[in-house]
């Protein structure tokens, strides 16, 4: 960060923090018009972030300084952003609406994306439409989506929340066409085998999605469902018609035994965490069915051509970003909690744990070089109301403070408008709680008037007093749809791409989770086949591995 950027934004900091929110909201009038920001029917309120008009202004300056326009720009052009391993990424290309022509490496890529969505199309209409036939010859009528990370909590988000026969398209009645679509992830066989459990094998269907076609719970999955197909199809069978896969690696697809037709390609331009868009995204066009998921990448395109064109003071991505930064690098916050407030939206904050950390949890720059401060804050989260009811105590009571995003649909899919108007409620007088907490005053007041005094009377205040003067940021949503969902979705990737770029790292590898991989193939060795442990294996692991072995050979009780 330049020198002059860093020092304004420590300065105004410490200025700011010895005054609380509500104070701020007194000082300023204007204040929620001035820090809440509206596009397409979307409301992005900031004002009960600990900032200012001021603050915001810094902060475009620092955008502008480490040349976010440039950036964003790149993005979209194709350039190299993975500069670790050399490669675009264009998530956004594979939403892109007009056929104009994007280069990578010297070959126009959008050919090949129209060509894989019209596979995908086709593909789910003949299995939407029972035309797709197993071995026996019997229709396929379920689907189970093998993958993990990007390859599953993607499609998992946005199957689970459009998955409602009243979201359906132009229809308030149930689907009349369309398969059973679930998703394994996990190498815990529990997954699977739960899934598989209401299967009929004749009709089954596996998508086996690994951009690399080499990660060790797919594999295993895969090898597993495919046993669980000869098993029941009997071995001379040739259960190829009941997979297909979605990869970057198609010869290792190839050796497993799915065949080149049934192999839908994941560019290595797309990051796995990015990829829902792209062939990754078959599970929901063939619950959806190809029209809604069409409607994703649109809401998605039209958040894209948002983010490249509007100015960053009134950039809903990038506002959003530089309070994340503001909170997490200058405030020091620790954590962030994301409460979307719909139970559809509950696998959000699973989706963005991985989107958000894996892409910015970094501890060096993009050149190697040590970093000014803390990268992105730890995120968690659940649904609201539940939240409510289990963490929400340590928010408003608990020692540290975490600024919490409520996203907040706001018209119900549904006709139970008085239930829909007490969830909003809920989400707008939480952040309200927060931000405001409750004093001793009126408390003492109140258990005086009960006749307590003294030190039962201290104790009964202190204990419910909230101290208040916690942050939040309030998304307001129009609906849930396929349009909106897509549009939420790109505007946290795009919100997590700024806050790369403010903190100058890559967000586009992930070499941290290579470590644990490869330390988990001689522990496998030593648990299965006795196999010693190398002679590096530290004392605690070994002692682990000893009680597991002398566990797993004893009955269970
Ligand atoms: O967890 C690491 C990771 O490489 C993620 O980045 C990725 O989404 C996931 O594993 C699955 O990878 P693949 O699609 O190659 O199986």
């Amino acid at each position: 960060m330049p020198l002059s950027a860093s020092a304004d934004l420590a300065d105004h900091r410490r200025a700011l923090v010895a005054t609380t929110l509500t104070q701020l909201f007194g000082r300023d009038p204007e204040r929620f018009a001035h820090l809440s920001f509206a596009w397409d029917d979307w409301l992005v309120d900031l004002s009960k972030e600990r900032l200012t008009r001021e603050t915001l202004a810094l902060l475009v300056a620092h955008a502008r300084a480490v040349e976010l326009e440039g950036w964003i720009a790149a993005l979209f052009a194709g350039e190299k952003v993975n500069q670790s391993e050399n490669r675009p990424a264009l998530h956004t290309a594979l939403r892109q609406q007009s056929d104009a022509p994007l280069m990578v490496d010297g070959r126009d890529i959008v050919p090949d994306i129209r060509a894989t969505q019209a596979r995908m199309k086709t593909f789910a209409a003949q299995v939407r439409g029972g035309l797709r036939v197993g071995a026996t010859g019997r229709p396929i009528r379920a689907v189970v989506n093998i993958g993990i990370g990007g390859s599953d909590l993607g499609p998992l988000l946005v199957c689970i929340a459009l998955a409602l026969p009243h979201r359906a398209r132009g229809s308030a009645g149930p689907q009349t066409e369309g398969v059973d679509v679930s998703f394994v992830s996990n190498v815990d066989p529990e997954h699977l085998t739960r899934a598989l459990a209401p299967l009929d094998p004749a009709t089954t269907l596996f998508i086996v999605t690994s951009k690399t076609f080499t990660t060790g719970e797919t594999l295993a999955n895969a090898a597993s469902a495919k046993a669980w197909l000869a098993s029941a199809l009997g071995r001379g069978v040739d259960v190829g018609a009941h997979f297909v896969a979605v990869t970057g690696n198609v010869a290792a697809a190839g050796a497993f035994g799915i065949a080149k037709n049934d192999v839908l390609p994941l560019p290595d331009w797309v990051g796995g965490r990015y990829s829902l868009w792209s062939a990754a995204g078959l599970p929901i066009a063939l619950k959806l069915g190809w029209e809604r998921f069409a409607d994703l990448l649109a809401g998605a395109a039209s958040v894209d051509h948002h983010f490249r064109s509007t100015p960053l003071e009134r950039n809903l991505p990038v506002v959003l970003g530089l309070a994340g930064w503001w909170n997490a690098a200058h405030l020091k916050h620790a954590e962030r909690v994301v409460v979307p407030y719909a139970q559809a939206l509950a696998r959000l904050p699973a989706y963005l744990q991985q989107l958000v950390l894996e892409s910015n949890g970094k501890r060096v720059a993009r050149d190697g070089g040590a970093l000014a401060g803390p990268t992105t804050a730890a995120l968690w989260g659940e649904t609201g109301t539940n939240g409510q009811h289990a963490f929400f105590q340590w928010l408003h009571q608990g020692t540290r403070e975490a600024p919490v995003e409520f996203v907040v649909p706001v018209r119900a899919a549904h006709p139970l408008a008085d239930q829909q108007s007490l969830l909003v409620a809920n989400a707008l007088a939480q952040a309200q709680a927060l931000m405001e907490g409750r004093g001793g005053d009126a408390l003492r007041a109140e258990f005086l008037a009960k006749g307590l005094i003294g030190p039962s009377l201290d104790a009964a205040v202190a204990a419910r007093v909230c101290p208040g003067n916690r942050a939040s940021t309030t998304i307001l949503m129009p609906e849930i749809s396929a349009h909106r969902l897509g549009q939420l979705i790109a505007l946290y990737e795009h919100r997590t791409f700024v806050e790369a770029v403010l903190c100058g790292i890559n967000p586009f590898d992930q070499f941290g989770v290579e470590l644990g991989k490869t330390l988990t193939a001689p522990i496998v060795a030593a648990l299965t086949s006795d196999a010693p442990l190398p002679e590096a294996t530290d004392a605690s692991t070994r002692g682990l591995v000893a009680h597991v072995r002398a566990l797993s050979s004893r009955k269970r009780s």
